[in-house]
């Protein structure tokens, strides 16, 4: 933090100097070209080949190239990178154990709003306006998986799985969306939460859903409010000098 009591010029010139250096620090990531793995032809700041020079990228968002396979971890699972978007903030990513060519596959590892926090490098949420608004819009909704002991007749909100999964003893659905804990019947369980950010209607079958899930989700690397890189901080400090210098104007023509 700049003391209150650094002359104003010697502020300035700080400033300056703090803000050429963010310019600076942020052209030279950029003189990196971009990196290519399969689908993927556009990987450049800040994502970055696990065999990219140190340089290039942030080492928070290491992919790597698995058989022309763009590949990203989240916490346990392992994720197909199906696309960058750099116009808005996202990258759509596969769970790696869906295969389009078997509707019996599923994702190996819940992933939920719980398992993200604050301080992580991807975020379930986009912002809509990056520093003022803390408004979050929400980039994917839930794909529940549930076992149930008895058949259920009847319900619109619960798509019948087979015979794609067939639990042994146990009857297997899915639901989209959010899910009440009304809604939950007694004898049914939730086995398994994934994300999709395909928007197929209400009324659909199974096999749908596994299209929803091999089109996978999208998730945003936006920094999160509370921690801006450095750069950003010092550009809002910028915004911020020249009103106190109004006010120390206004205070000495007084
Ligand atoms: C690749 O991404 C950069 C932004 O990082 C963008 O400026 C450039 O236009 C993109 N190129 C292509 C071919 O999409
Ligand atoms: C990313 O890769 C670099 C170099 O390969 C490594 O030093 C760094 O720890 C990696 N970061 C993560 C989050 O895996
Ligand atoms: C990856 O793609 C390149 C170019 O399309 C091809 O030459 C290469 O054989 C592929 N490698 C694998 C492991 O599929
Ligand atoms: C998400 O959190 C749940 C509950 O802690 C855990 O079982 C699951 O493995 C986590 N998902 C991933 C991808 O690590
Ligand atoms: C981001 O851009 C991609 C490609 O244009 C698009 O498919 C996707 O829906 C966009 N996501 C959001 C949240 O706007
Ligand atoms: C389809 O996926 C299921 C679940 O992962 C697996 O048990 C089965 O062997 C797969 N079938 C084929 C033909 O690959
Ligand atoms: C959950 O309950 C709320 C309010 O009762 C309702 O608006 C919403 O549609 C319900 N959601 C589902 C998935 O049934
Ligand atoms: C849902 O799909 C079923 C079978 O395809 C059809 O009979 C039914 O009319 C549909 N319901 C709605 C509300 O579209």
């Amino acid at each position: 933090m700049i003391t209150t009591s650094l002359p104003i010029s010697a502020r300035f010139i700080l400033l300056v100097f703090l803000s050429s250096c963010y310019l600076a620090c942020h052209a030279k990531d950029h003189h990196c070209e971009p990196s290519s793995c399969g689908d993927i032809h556009n990987i450049s700041y800040p994502f970055r080949l696990n065999d990219d020079p140190h340089k290039c990228g942030d080492s928070r968002y290491n992919l790597s190239c698995e058989n022309n396979l763009t590949v990203v971890h989240l916490y346990s699972g392992k994720y197909y990178v199906r696309a960058i978007n750099y116009e808005n903030y996202t990258i759509r990513v596969v769970d790696a154990n869906v295969r389009e060519d078997n509707c019996s596959s599923i994702p190996r590892y819940s992933l939920a709003t719980y398992n993200f926090s604050d301080v992580d490098p991807y975020s379930m949420f986009l912002k809509r306006a990056i520093q003022t608004s803390r408004e979050r819009l929400p980039l994917s909704k839930a794909i529940i998986f549930i076992s149930c002991e008895t058949q259920l007749v009847n319900s619109p909100l619960y798509v019948d799985t087979a015979p794609c999964i067939d639990a042994a003893s146990r009857h297997s659905f899915v639901i989209i969306g959010s899910l009440n804990v009304s809604d939950l019947r007694d004898s049914c369980r939730i086995e398994l939460m994934v994300l999709t950010s395909s928007w197929i209607g209400t009324n659909c079958s199974y096999v749908d859903i596994h299209n929803m899930m091999l089109y996978g989700f999208e998730l945003s690397w936006l920094p999160i409010y509370n921690r801006r890189p450095l750069g950003q901080i010092w550009i809002a400090m910028l915004t911020l000098i020249p009103t106190k210098l109004i006010v120390i104007v206004r205070i000495s023509q007084a």
